[in-house]
């Protein structure tokens, strides 16, 4: 029997502390089946899945393998699906993904590892999937599926539209799903268009199903999956008709589930502070009222009786929102000298401020809180926009082509000579000619990745500058972890880490911006978090740290909910128009590819809607009109060390 807070949801999901724990308990789940089938003398089949959702259980798998012994010699595997028209060499097939992050590192027998083709000739593609569900079934069937999801909905590659009872085919991949497979092959252009899944309806008849999602990136399409009504536009929720399926999602990503988003509608709920703010907050642009006018027949007549028996009547609970609402606008974001401070969300003093604003790639700070960075630096504050990564892995060879080109132009336009060696235009050229020779599979050489930095490092600048930024303001880190790494593979050290403890230590700062705190953690601005975190914890007693206050955004086309908010700083019509233009200089982070989702916005487009969204937000529940707002969580330091 579900429990209260789960009589919404139509799938048994367990919310977990993070995915590493979560991951824990399903290769735990893994093992035993393993060991339980090798004591009966036989096989246990596994269907796999690829992505980074899985990644935390395939690292405990081999941690099981090497320190526990855990054999799996008695392992079948079959893998969801590949991309079509991709050797098993290219580096992001999943043939590749497969032997790089698991089977290589166990004792699996080769021939009992399948992983659907991605170079079956077109013509037989229909017996290679026929012979696909054969062998399942030869196998016994799916003991054991492990599942992501995508933000489409879909499982596997069964994308919007697949029918309950598909089988392996090959499929077209929705917009959606090429985009966030851009970064994994450094550009959209050169994500395959088609693959090879297995079907809904082969996925439905494995014995025992696991779900997994990380980050607020996969909160609204878990809700759907979970909450809805099964449908085919979203295949997860296609799930729910079987006996033996669980959802395993971390914090962020159970978000939007009615248990968390409105508790009061699923049982008796502990009235804190920011809960009451949510529900208040909520009813207002429930019933389009503005706060003051709700009445107590608004909260009866949607489930927040309760709520007025110990915090009512609704007079006196509406002006406590009002007012809370209210003092978190502010158009001081590093507080205002000389000012009573008792209502405003930043301290007065010490003035001006040093502040630090952390961005993951050399894009997000002035995407997600440019205005205010803008202000924090004409009100006097003495800012520096620090950016963790150089966003290379991000920049479609295009851009750096034309890069390259200008340079080598530059030389024989201007007679260019650059004593010894090659000339500045002989350089580029060699470099230009490695990326036109690059193959599919090839990785970027490191001056390549070098140059691509270079144009994210000019993007950023040139951004920057608009908003009257100067570049001695900006400090590029570029981490190891980024530098050697690729998208779903990055490994941090001490090295990190350490350039992080010495940037906070060279800026003792009063204000930290920071974002990726709800992001999945094996993503960018996961990783980037993480990092702060752990600089965080060693610099915690430090004398500056008593005075340094923590703001998080959040990441780029997103904000916070009202509720969440404890800083919001207008930005005037000419200051967006600044910030859009500002987002403009990120050529390298516009859609490459023609054929995009109809849906699809730009980055500009996106932060001008988020922001515009976030005033009529605030509009909504009776605030002062704004053109938009940049928001802000405050995060406290003993969130922070405990994360
Ligand atoms: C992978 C697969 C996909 C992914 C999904 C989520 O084999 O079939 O359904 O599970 O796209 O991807 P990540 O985990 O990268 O967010």
């Amino acid at each position: 029997m579900a429990r209260e807070e789960e009589q919404f949801e139509r799938i048994p999901t367990q919310i977990c502390r993070d995915s590493e724990a979560a991951a824990q308990f399903v290769a735990g789940e893994i093992a035993q089946l393993i060991r339980e089938r090798a004591k009966e003398g036989k096989n246990a089949v596994l269907g796999l899945a690829t992505g980074s959702t899985p990644l935390p259980v395939y690292r405990e798998l081999v941690r099981l393998h090497k320190e526990d012994g855990l054999s799996f010699r008695n392992v079948i595997t079959f893998n969801l699906d590949e991309y079509f028209g991709l050797s098993d060499e290219h580096p992001e097939s999943y043939h590749q993904f497969m032997w790089e992050r698991l089977f290589k590192f166990v004792d699996i027998p080769k021939d009992q590892v399948q992983v659907p083709s991605g170079t079956v000739d077109r013509a037989d593609v229909y017996d290679f999937c026929d012979s696909y569900e054969k062998a399942i079934a030869e196998a016994g069937g799916l003991d054991y599926q492990i599942l992501g999801i995508g933000r489409t909905g879909h499982i596997g590659f069964n994308e919007p539209g697949s029918a309950g009872d598909s089988k392996t085919r090959l499929v077209t991949l929705d917009p959606l799903t090429r985009l966030d497979a851009a970064r994994d092959f450094l550009g959209e252009a050169n994500v395959p268009l088609f693959a090879i899944t297995m079907g809904v309806g082969t996925i439905l008849k494995a014995r025992k199903l696991v779900l997994m999602a990380w980050g607020q990136s996969k909160a609204s399409v878990v809700r759907n999956a979970v909450e809805g009504k099964p449908n085919e536009n979203l295949p997860a929720s296609l799930l729910q008709g079987h006996d033996d399926v669980r959802f395993f999602i971390d914090r962020s990503a159970s978000e939007e589930l009615i248990r968390f988003r409105l508790p009061w509608l699923v049982g008796s709920v502990e009235w804190t502070p920011r809960l009451i703010r949510k529900a208040v907050l909520w009813l207002s642009r429930k019933v389009k009222k503005p706060i003051l006018k709700l009445q107590d027949s608004d909260y009866n007549e949607h489930g927040l009786g309760e709520l007025l028996i110990g915090a009512g009547p609704a007079y006196g609970l509406n002006i406590t929102v009002f007012n809370q609402t209210q003092h978190t606008i502010t158009g001081w974001p590093g507080g205002k000298p000389n000012a009573d401070e008792t209502n405003r969300p930043e301290r007065s003093t010490p003035f001006p401020k040093r502040v630090l604003v952390l961005g993951s790639e050399p894009h997000e700070d002035i995407l997600c809180m440019g205005g205010t960075a803008h202000r924090l630096k004409n009100q006097g504050s003495e800012v520096t926009l620090a950016y963790l990564s150089s966003g290379n892995l991000a920049v479609p060879d295009n851009l750096a082509k034309q890069t390259l080109a200008l340079m080598s132009e530059l030389e024989r336009e201007m007679d260019f000579k650059k004593g010894e060696g090659l000339s500045l235009g002989q350089f580029a050229d060699v470099i230009l000619k490695g990326i036109e020779d690059k193959r599919d599979e090839d990785n970027d050489s490191e001056e390549v990745r070098r140059i691509k930095a270079l144009v994210r490092r000019n993007e950023a600048r040139d951004a920057a500058r608009i908003l009257t930024i100067d570049r001695e303001a900006q400090e590029f880190l570029d981490l190891p972890f980024y530098e050697k790494g690729r998208y779903r593979n990055f490994v941090t050290s001490e090295e990190d880490v350490k350039a992080l403890v010495s940037l906070l230590e060279r800026n003792e700062p009063h204000q930290i911006y920071v974002s990726g705190g709800l992001a999945d953690p094996g993503s960018v601005s996961g990783v980037c978090y993480r990092l702060f975190c752990e600089a965080m914890e060693q610099l915690k007693d430090k004398a500056w740290m008593k005075h340094c206050r923590v703001w998080s955004y959040r990441g780029v086309g997103q904000e916070w909910p009202l509720f969440e908010i404890d800083m919001a700083v207008p930005l005037s019509p000419d200051e967006l128009v600044s910030k859009v233009e500002a987002s403009f200089q990120y050529r390298s982070q516009r859609s490459q590819f023609p054929f995009r989702a109809a849906s699809h916005r730009e980055i500009w487009q996106q932060t001008d809607e988020v922001n515009r969204s976030t005033a009529a937000a605030y509009d909504d529940v009776g605030m002062a009109e704004y053109e938009a707002i940049e928001a802000f969580k405050k995060i406290e330091l003993e969130e922070l060390l405990g994360s």
